[in-house]
């Protein structure tokens, strides 16, 4: 009896410490990270009602080609002392472009001086499509379906007519044979709000803190939130990125799987999960919604703050009170910013295709690659030493497996410091590129953001007395811990310091790089190790006094195009660039490639790895892959080859691997590959 109750004890003790470490990993990455209710933005965004936006548009006018008004609270406060300050207009302007655009900005009235200019994303918009601009003569005023106000029709193309309806304020396209037939909106749950800059009072508690973080919040609450609604629509697709299905499953309302928005933060998350909303590397604002008819239209967001998305499912709304005129099929969606502009952009496709197109016609088409990156890579954390290297490569050889080009990750530098080499492990980098490019192939070395602090490492003594590190509250350099240790990080906000980065690239600056040498940024989020959120604080300043928090989702995307440019200009541009990057943003496309950072060598990745893939091409980003193989752990033969067999598939086609692996190089798993158990 004894022993039997001694064997239960342990059974129990043993399922005591499998549950409590199954919980441990999940956790652990959870409390890592915040989710919308500890995120003061979101949190008060999400308990907004329908109906709450009473905004109505006043003055609509043309100006400029544009159709513009003033959006002002339905009922005004009674004004007393001090409270004008709180009843300031919104500026609403509207602008059609060619080929089926609208575009829709809303900001605070610049000529009312608010505390602080809110950031808009410069040099995200290629500089022709403000040709496609097409102006506005007329404004026809009509009232529709009942409504006690006007609405203000514009023209938008052959097909579509944009509509401003002025009380409630909503902005919607329709179609012009059939104009109640609707084909994207914008605030028609009323569910909009801006929280306009003002000074701070006595009593007011600006400060957010967060595992043990303080972010100070000298501007106070600044957040953005409303409502967007595609009709015809049976699923959407986009905003990547994150480890999830390419039709975005449902966030809000009866019977949801996700219970958190999706997420729009550029994070390192160490071993992601491979089915969540979090947000992961790179942020691309911009969804697709596709029907069964086959229509298709998309909603594009120029913000660059942290940014959250709700896909509202089937009944979100049902004790709203708010019916929308047409009977269309709809999805729902609700979008919230922590800071920045309104600065929106409809696409009326009306196939697939046509709304990838229109989104790339704004933030551009992708770069044509290098033919030989379109190839397979081979990469590890780390080849050791140019004996390690020469060996692997002539292993592919004996061994009759096609590769073009192998990767050095942090370790092949002198002490993290990017940009050099281990002057023990790589004494001579030049031959070793050399050898490598008489067969026709190439090498990728890493460079990272981060900037080693050290007195002795050019680099950073040139940053420092140039001023070009981002810097904290106080004025001082921003110190945080990375790779390197102690590091600070380049505003790549500020086009002189992308410009001086470039540089670091010619044949000179860069000692031991040859022509066939090209880049990897990885940790561009940025990673900060003991940042917040493994990432840097939202109110380091940037470039213009811009507060970290307006640009993070872009930071990543600023440092891509500095280093692209600067291989452009090593080459006098001749060559193209080929640079591959940890994050991303709107119009990283036109920089280079991207990769689903680091995945796990399991199943559910190599399959999730499809959906990520996919909706990365769908935004634009079209030259993307995956770790092949899995970034942590080791995969079990098959897994490998599956994951050879997909990955041939994907455009960036690359296999790495942690440094705590074991060897995979392909010859490694040689039983298997020449079995007929793999068909
Ligand atoms: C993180 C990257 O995602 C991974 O691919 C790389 O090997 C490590 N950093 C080390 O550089």
């Amino acid at each position: 009896m004894k022993s039997q109750m001694r064997i239960l004890c342990f059974l129990l003790h043993l399922l005591l410490v499998l549950f409590l470490a199954s919980q441990t990993v999940l956790s652990w990455k959870k409390d890592e990270f915040r989710n919308c209710n500890q995120t003061p933005f979101c949190k008060r965004a999400r308990s907004r009602k329908p109906g709450a936006c009473s905004l109505i548009a006043h003055d609509v006018a043309i100006s400029d080609g544009h159709l513009t008004a003033k959006l002002l609270p339905k009922t005004l406060p009674e004004l007393d002392q001090g409270l004008e300050d709180q009843i300031k207009p919104l500026i609403l302007t509207l602008s059609i472009y060619q080929d089926g655009i609208m575009r829709l900005k809303i900001d605070e009235d610049l000529s009312l001086e608010p505390p602080k200019r809110r950031f808009q994303v410069p040099d995200v918009i290629i500089p022709d499509f403000e040709n496609k601009k097409l102006w506005l003569q007329r404004v026809s005023t009509e009232t529709i379906d009942g409504d006690a106000g006007p609405s203000s029709v514009v023209y938008l193309s052959d097909e579509y007519e944009a509509v401003l309806r002025h009380d409630p304020f909503e902005v919607y396209v329709r179609e012009k044979k059939s104009n109640d037939r609707r084909v994207v909106s914008l605030n028609s749950h009323q569910l909009f709000d801006f929280e306009q800059l003002r000074p701070k009072k006595e009593g007011d508690d600006w400060e957010e803190r967060f595992r043990g973080h303080t972010d100070t919040r000298p501007y106070g609450p600044q957040s953005i939130s409303f409502d967007v609604s595609f009709y015809g629509a049976d699923f959407v697709s986009g905003i990547p990125e994150h480890a999830t299905s390419l039709a975005l499953r449902p966030t809000r309302g009866p019977g949801v799987d996700y219970s958190e928005p999706y997420r729009l933060f550029n994070l390192d998350v160490f071993e992601y999960l491979h089915d969540s909303p979090f947000g992961l590397y790179g942020s691309i604002p911009f969804m697709i919604a596709h029907g069964k008819t086959g229509k298709s239209s998309g909603f594009f967001w120029l913000n660059a703050a942290e940014m959250q998305i709700d896909v509202l499912g089937d009944g979100w709304d049902a004790e709203s009170g708010i019916s929308l005129p047409s009977g269309q099929k709809r999805i729902d969606t609700f979008w919230m910013s922590e800071a920045g502009i309104v600065d929106a952009f409809f696409f009326l496709g009306p196939g697939p295709k046509d709304v990838v197109s229109q989104y790339t016609s704004v933030t551009g088409k992708p770069s044509m690659p290098q033919l030989f990156a379109t190839a397979y890579h081979q990469c590890r954390w780390n080849y050791r030493d140019e004996e390690d290297v020469e060996n692997v490569d002539s292993k592919f050889d004996e061994h009759d497996i096609p590769y073009d080009v192998l990767w050095l990750d942090i370790e092949h530098t002198d002490g993290k410091r990017y940009f050099t080499w281990d002057p023990v492990l790589f004494p001579h980098p030049e031959d070793m590129q050399k050898k490598l490019a008489v067969k026709g192939r190439h090498m990728v070395t890493i460079v990272d953001p981060h900037v080693k602090r050290d007195e002795s490492f050019r680099l950073h003594k040139q940053a420092t007395e140039k001023g070009y590190y981002v810097k904290d509250a106080s004025g001082n350099d921003y110190e945080g811990w990375c790779w390197p240790g102690s590091s600070s990080y380049l505003d790549m906000l500020n086009p002189e310091i992308r410009s001086w980065w470039g540089d670091k690239f010619s044949y000179k600056e860069y000692v031991g790089s040859t022509p066939t040498l090209y880049i990897w940024n990885d940790m561009n989020e940025p990673s900060v190790f003991n940042g917040p959120e493994v990432t840097m604080p939202r109110d380091i300043l940037h470039y213009g006094g811009i507060e970290h928090r307006e640009l993070h989702n872009s930071y990543g995307y600023f440092f891509h195009m500095a280093t692209s440019d600067g291989l452009l200009k090593r080459g006098d541009g001749k060559s193209r660039p080929f640079v591959l990057s940890r994050a991303f943003y709107a119009g990283s496309q036109r920089y280079g490639a991207v990769w689903t950072g680091d995945n796990t060598a399991d199943w559910d990745q190599l399959r999730v790895s499809v959906p990520m893939i996919l909706t990365l091409g769908l935004t634009g980003m079209s030259f993307s892959g995956a770790d092949v193989g899995g970034f942590f752990g080791n995969p079990e033969p098959e897994l490998l080859v599956r994951w050879y067999q997909l990955g041939a598939y994907y455009p960036f086609f690359r296999a790495h691997a942690h440094l705590d692996t074991k060897r995979r190089e392909p010859w490694l798993f040689g039983y298997i590959f020449s079995t007929s158990q793999i068909s």
